[in-house]
């Protein structure tokens, strides 16, 4: 009798304590025996366990995330940028606006987690491509802007396309210069005719003899100095470019006015949706 007693309380207790074991839901964390044998706990670089959204595995429990869902890359490691993309720099929400294409449908837009995708590769063929595709600057022409761009440009780009952009800085104008080619002249209508993809893609890549400057120059810097080297063209045409005006193109967007000069590159055509599928 007394062990028919210990039995049916050990019966008892057991069953209580698997009853005790309930699912996780959305507020509730669950209960689990002996969890870690049942759920990987470790991090997999390519995917979410079912413990990152606090649900338990399984139809059964409710599990409202498929595998597919589970198996994505993981969240990056905070402060990396991944291969192809840029870290973008935000003053302010309304840049955040800009940064992520609002105001200029074919700029380079940035994701929300703060990088913008440069998918264009190395070749002449690309570059031609990029010329074409990225023809607005996403960030309008603010006084604050080229403020910020002058000084950037004056280190990175003046020393050899010169401060006026006449493509004579002091790398090649001093006496016995070195410097093995000549800096394109960037005041030339060529380069005023040319596409803001050009100037982006050249920053990104360099062109020969220049190299790149993506790990000196962030996105956001690199269209204020876009902008910088507009305002030089205008002034050596004797036409304004400011956050009031800009008679240089009918492109760039003045923050506080209108662009009412000549037109530049137009945009790109947008290519045509696919046709839709015939049912077969
Ligand atoms: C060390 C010298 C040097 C520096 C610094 C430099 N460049 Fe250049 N850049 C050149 C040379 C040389 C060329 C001509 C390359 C060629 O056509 O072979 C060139 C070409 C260009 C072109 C024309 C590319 C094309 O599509 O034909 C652009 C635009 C340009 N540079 C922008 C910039 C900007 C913006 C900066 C600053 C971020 C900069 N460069 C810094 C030397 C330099």
């Amino acid at each position: 009798m007394k062990y028919a007693i210990g039995a049916i309380l050990g019966v008892a207790l057991f069953a209580w304590l698997f009853s005790v074991c309930s699912p996780a839901g959305v507020n509730k964390t669950g209960h689990e025996y002996m969890p870690d044998m049942y759920h990987p706990v470790s991090y997999e670089a390519n995917q979410y366990s079912a413990y990152r959204y606090n649900h338990w595995e399984g139809a059964e429990f409710g599990q409202t995330f498929s595998k597919a869902q589970l198996s994505q890359p993981r969240a990056k490691v905070n402060g990396t940028i991944p291969r192809g993309y840029t870290g973008v720099y935000y003053t302010d929400a309304s840049a955040l606006d800009i940064v992520r294409g609002k105001n200029a449908p074919n700029a380079i837009a940035a994701q929300i987690n703060g990088e913008a995708p440069f998918t264009y590769v190395n070749t002449e063929e690309d570059r031609l491509k990029c010329e074409k595709a990225i023809t607005l600057n996403p960030y309008p022409i603010t006084k604050e802007g080229l403020d910020r761009a002058k000084p950037l440009y004056e280190i990175y780009c003046g020393v050899c396309h010169g401060t006026t952009g006449n493509g004579l800085g002091v790398l090649v104008s001093v006496p016995d210069a070195k410097y093995p080619a000549a800096p394109k002249n960037l005041l030339g209508d060529d380069m005023i005719g040319s596409g803001n993809g050009r100037y982006y893609f050249a920053m990104v890549y360099g062109k020969n003899v220049m190299g790149g400057y993506t790990d000196k120059i962030s996105y956001e810097e690199r269209w204020q100095i876009i902008h910088y080297i507009r305002s030089l063209q205008a002034k050596s045409k004797n036409l304004e470019y400011s956050e009031k005006s800009n008679s240089l193109s009918n492109i760039e967007k003045p923050a506080k006015g209108e662009a009412t000069g000549p037109v530049r590159v137009s945009p790109a055509a947008l290519v045509p949706a696919p046709a839709a599928p015939t049912g077969k």
